[in-house]
């Protein structure tokens, strides 16, 4: 399915208008074109991804939610669920390039980052970037991979770039990295401390399809062979746009409020050692924005903090007793989201 078109999205030389705001009658006003295209690249977007990755619409609004809101995604689950078949469509359907790097412990920060090297014809060094400098970056096993690789990985996501020997190298933007982590076997891994977790603005599982689906898959029905035949939805451009249209997205102060009540309220939910942090707090927005786009709305509603705070928060959570997975997280989130009062728009 490809909705969304490149084309489209290139109208946004003007900027964009003035944001959609509830008029006098209290009906709020149709999209702005950047917002409508955003609104169409959403669409194609999970169209294609659920061509791919069948039986998991969540996981799919997720990445959905992840690419229109510029935040990296964290997908922790068990091998041969689909996580590699999910980020390789995402990067096909936004039309943009993909470098996949494997996480062993011998991956050194330069085989993530890239190297200078000394070139003999010009007599200088020239520096040869490493995967990461890809739009869509895909690290497998994120939690197999040393501490010094792990933050050097991390450092280029938050900074936008990456310094080498004195001298800075931006990374393409949008930039999207979507990693790996196996939650089963904790043997020989290296877990995410607390302040790169908060670097991943949201996190999923897939999970095991249930039995219709993979009768499907075993017949062929998306995995590989939707994804060899997959058409773009979109294109570095037109996502970029996307992304910068989904912020205009109208937040009211009751919405806020009330978001930022669920985000205080993992800092003091019992067992819970470590809460969500404003940095979070602002993820939660965004991700409520880019969920409302893919809804076809201008504004967010409480339902759609609820439907992104789980993918949002639960990494981040340090619970008491629990192991580095977001299992303990998920139920935290749920049971804060049961106790905040929702706000009546
Ligand atoms: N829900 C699913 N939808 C589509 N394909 C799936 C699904 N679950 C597993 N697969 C298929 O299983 C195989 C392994 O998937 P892969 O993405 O490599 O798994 P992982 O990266 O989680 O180990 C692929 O052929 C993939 O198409
Ligand atoms: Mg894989």
């Amino acid at each position: 399915m490809t909705i969304g078109s490149g084309r489209a999205a290139t109208a946004t030389g003007a900027g964009p208008a003035p944001v959609a705001e509830a008029g006098t009658t209290g009906r709020p006003l149709p999209p702005h074109a950047p917002l409508a295209n955003a609104m169409a690249l959403a669409v194609g977007l999970r169209g294609a991804l659920a061509s791919v990755l069948l039986g998991s619409d969540d996981a799919v609004t997720t990445a959905v939610v992840a690419a229109l809101s510029g935040s990296h995604l964290l997908i922790e689950d068990v091998p041969g669920v689909g996580k590699t078949v999910l980020a390789r469509a995402l990067a096909t359907a936004l039309g943009a390039g993909l470098a996949r790097v494997q996480g062993h412990p011998d991956l050194l920060p330069s085989d993530v980052t890239g190297v200078s090297v000394f070139a003999q014809d010009t007599r200088s060094w020239e520096f040869r970037p490493g995967p990461v400098f890809a739009p869509v970056v895909l690290l497998d096993e994120l939690n197999r991979t040393p501490p010094r690789t792990q933050s050097a990985l991390l450092e280029a996501m938050e900074e936008g770039q990456v310094s080498v020997d004195g001298t800075s190298w931006p990374l393409p933007r949008p930039h999207l990295v979507v990693a790996t982590q196996n939650p089963v076997g904790q043997l020989g891994t290296y877990p995410l401390v607390e302040s790169q977790l908060d670097r991943f603005g949201l996190s999923t599982t897939i999970g095991y399809p249930d039995a219709e689906v993979e009768q499907r898959l075993v017949l062929h029905d998306g995995g590989r062979d939707a994804l060899a035949a997959l058409d773009p939805a979109g294109s570095p451009a037109a996502w970029e746009a996307a992304i910068d249209a989904t912020s205009t997205v109208t937040v009211a102060p009751a919405v806020a409020a009330y978001a930022v009540a669920v985000v205080r309220a993992t800092r003091t939910a019992p067992s819970v050692r470590l809460g969500a942090s404003p940095r979070a707090a602002i993820a939660l927005i965004r991700c409520a924005q880019a969920r409302a786009v893919l809804d076809q709305r201008t504004y967010v509603t409480p339902d759609d903090v609820q439907g992104v705070a789980v993918a949002c928060l639960a990494h981040r959570l340090v619970v008491d007793g629990a192991a580095p997975t977001g299992r303990a997280g998920r139920a935290v989130v749920d049971e804060v989201l049961a106790a905040t009062p929702v706000p009546v728009l």
